[in-house]
């Protein structure tokens, strides 16, 4: 631990070591002109401006002006001069927006992701944001839950990979020196993407091997990166709220994985550990929080107002808030605001860097890399001589930048009727709503069906709301809204070419949506190049790479449904499968609508070929999956080629198939590739019973194709 820090730390009185431990939104910062104000937000947290004053960090705050200001009367009061850090959720894009994390998972395109995080940072930076909320790296299988459209998916490898390349754009090398990168704070710690039920907030309930062996690794994958915080979940972890875990964060976090940054509550989580039925009191649970490792309470005060009472009764050791203190100094002095506590704020440069052209374009290839074409009977690409109707609520909606958009405008984003006017001009395109996202006029269907018997092919555009979504954003029933499922019906009857682009931000029941339309494209939320994103691809301008990260499942009843799921004792389709006694539904199929890794583009590829180096490999000696892939159609494309791997017999059940790689490859027409991956013995370790990461002699198939259904197939075996 540095020095100077300890020596700054020593000076510091409790209360000011204390004030360290809490995070506070702007408002408390821009009310109280002159000190003797207790404004509304300070009297309604019951703490008055001398917490403010001592305070460490600030959450939400947007602008390099208002930072600067804030900063400068903080450093005017604070007796140290300790600069506040500034924190914000920048998730998917500062001002200029990117898809939402579940489409930028769906680009499969790491590279991509690292750089739309570098701009997200570089925007951010300059407007004097110090630390993002991000990344969010919570992996999902219940689309209920309405932040899935903030993970990049269901498999734990991908979202691993997606885990570092976000933290290695915000983070960059050094961000000691390099002020246009922000530190990053992965989240949120750990297994909140699986609530009971997909709603919010709800008990997670998993044995510890599964939490080891499915959700755990991403985050561990953050901090192998670099991440530089933590943040708690709102969720009970095997019982207990994350917030209060001591095992979660000093056994695991700390001791085991030997995480010595800050450690931040999500917002209210420390308090709410007496709704949780943890903690009796706020004294009881600021106990709790920072015996089990929360360094900063977010927007509560149950530290600040209880801790120094339980140091002077001796229920908790001032070493821990010292360790708490030396965390965060440290985390301020990693980012140089001892030396400059204004860091990359700048006006002038914001008005130059945010929102530039050049951030927009990146934005736009992102989406279009990120867009899924689900379905396509030769109606895609469209041809600009057609005369288009473009129909549905997100025909002209601006609020395609989805949720945790940050300081996104959506006045700022492109709507589907710009972008396809920037192809069409005004002559092909008719448009009208149809209907709104959950209510419809006659006059809107009216209007909707004149411009469609005039049209050569209707273009719909349906979706969620985005506050359907996101935090809170919980539904049981994923199926588009009812007027939006009665239009494409009415429409259909018009018996004329339907595509349907959807915008949404979670996997969604089709049905009504599929079997009418002639394609259906998954523009997710897109961001704010969204309208032209899309046309560049219903035009043929961008041939469609997306591949599903989330199952579409065939209807909310399979939920969850994901592909790396176990066999079961009586799998349906097993070759002595009884009729009735088997692992299956009397109503739906086993299948999800669309798998994991599912994704349509304008030409078709072969894979032929596929070969081992050898059939048995060691630790010591690895093998080469191989297989030549073709592109047999008339564009140009990129593909991306999955690998899987299947453990046939392990000390636990194994899943039936885990994604170990993938390569995207770009093939002209009739251009073929040999993709290559090597098969290591790391691959296939797995937590065993006792919690033992390790692998086992043994049977094993590996799996290529173009999604985790349709592959092939090659056995190999490990040797000891
Ligand atoms: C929210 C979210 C978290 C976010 C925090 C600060 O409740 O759960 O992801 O970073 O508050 O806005």
């Amino acid at each position: 631990m540095n020095k100077n820090l300890v020596s700054l730390m020593e000076k510091m009185t409790l209360d000011e070591k204390i004030g360290q431990l809490i995070q506070l939104a702007t408002p408390f910062y821009m009310g109280a002109t002159d000190r003797g104000q207790i404004t509304g937000p300070m009297v309604g947290m019951g703490i008055d401006d001398n917490v403010v004053l001592n305070s460490g960090s600030v959450l939400g705050a947007s602008g390099a002006n208002e930072v600067i200001n804030i900063q400068q009367q903080h450093l005017k009061e604070n007796r140290l001069g300790i600069p506040l850090l500034f924190m914000s959720d920048v998730v998917h894009g500062y001002k200029t927006i990117f898809p939402v994390p579940l489409a930028i998972g769906c680009s499969w395109d790491l590279e991509l992701a690292e750089k739309s995080a570098e701009i997200a940072a570089y925007e951010a930076a300059v407007s004097g944001v110090h630390v993002t909320f991000a990344p969010m790296v919570d992996l999902v299988r219940d689309p209920r839950w309405g932040r899935v459209m903030e993970s990049t998916g269901e498999d734990s490898y991908l979202n691993s990979q997606f885990a570092k390349a976000q933290v290695r754009g915000f983070q960059g090398t050094d961000m000691t020196k390099d002020h246009k990168r922000v530190a990053s704070c992965v989240k949120h710690f750990a297994a909140y993407g699986a609530p009971e039920g997909g709603r919010d907030y709800n008990t997670v309930n998993m044995s510890e091997r599964e939490l080891r062996e499915t959700y755990l690794p991403a985050y561990k994958a953050a901090l192998n990166a670099g991440s530089e915080m933590v943040m708690t979940a709102f969720n009970t972890v095997d019982g207990i709220p994350a917030t209060g875990n001591k095992q979660l964060m000093r056994d695991l976090l700390r001791d085991e994985w030997n995480f010595d940054g800050v450690i931040i509550s999500d917002w209210g989580a420390v308090k709410e550990l007496i709704p949780h039925g943890i903690a009796s009191d706020e004294k009881e649970a600021a106990l709790k929080a920072i015996k089990a490792g929360v360094d900063i309470e977010m927007m509560t005060a149950c530290y600040v107002k209880n801790l120094k009472e339980l140091i002077n009764n001796g229920d908790i050791d001032e070493g821990l808030i010292n360790e708490s203190v030396l965390r965060i100094l440290q985390l301020k002095q990693k980012l140089g605001l001892f030396d400059n506590p204004y860091r990359g704020a700048d006006a002038r440069l914001e008005q130059e860097v945010v929102m530039s052209d050049a951030h927009r374009q990146v934005s736009r290839e992102l989406a279009t890399k990120s867009i899924v074409l689900l379905k396509n009977e030769a109606i895609l690409p469209l041809h600009k001589h057609q005369k288009f109707a473009l129909i549905g609520p997100f025909a002209s909606s601006n609020d395609i930048l989805g949720p945790w958009s940050g300081l996104g405008s959506k006045d700022d984003a492109i709507t589907m009727n710009e972008g396809l006017r920037t192809k069409l001009g005004d002559s092909h395109l008719l448009v009208a709503k149809g209907c709104d996202v959950e209510t419809r006029t006659d006059s809107q269907l009216n209007e909707a069906l004149l411009a469609a018997k005039d049209a050569d092919v209707i273009v719909l555009a349906l979706g969620e709301d985005s506050e359907m979504s996101g935090e809170a954003g919980s539904l049981t029933d994923i199926r588009l809204p009812q007027v939006q499922l009665d239009l494409i019906k009415k429409l259909k009857e018009l018996g004329k070419p339907i595509v349907t682009v959807l915008f949404n931000g979670r996997p969604l029941d089709l049905h009504g949506v599929i079997e009418h339309s002639d394609a259906v494209v998954e523009a997710w939320y897109p961001g704010t190049e969204g309208g032209v994103a899309i046309a560049d691809l219903l035009f043929g301008d961008v041939n469609p790479s997306g591949k599903l990260t989330m199952s579409f499942p065939d209807s909310v009843g399979q939920v969850p449904v994901y592909y790396n799921h176990f066999n079961t004792g009586r799998p349906k389709g097993a070759p002595d499968a009884q009729e009735r006694y088997i692992s299956q539904y009397l109503d739906s199929p086993n299948e999800p609508l669309f798998p994991f890794g599912y994704g349509l583009g304008y030409t078709t590829y072969t894979y032929n070929n596929m070969r081992l180096s050898a059939t048995e490999m060691t630790a010591e000696k690895p093998i080469t999956l191989t297989v030549t892939v073709k592109n047999t159609g008339s564009k140009a494309g990129v593909e991306t080629v999955q690998f899987y791997i299947r453990d046939l017999v392990g000390e636990v059940v194994r899943p039936l198939k885990e994604l170990k790689g993938f390569k995207k490859v770009h093939l002209q027409p009739n251009e073929e590739k040999e993709i290559s991956f090597t098969i290591s013995e790391k691959q296939l370790r797995y937590h065993h019973s006792n919690l033992e990461f390790s692998s086992d002699s043994g049977k094993f198939i590996a799996y290529i194709g173009p999604n985790s259904r349709d592959v092939q197939a090659i056995p190999f075996e490990l040797l000891k």
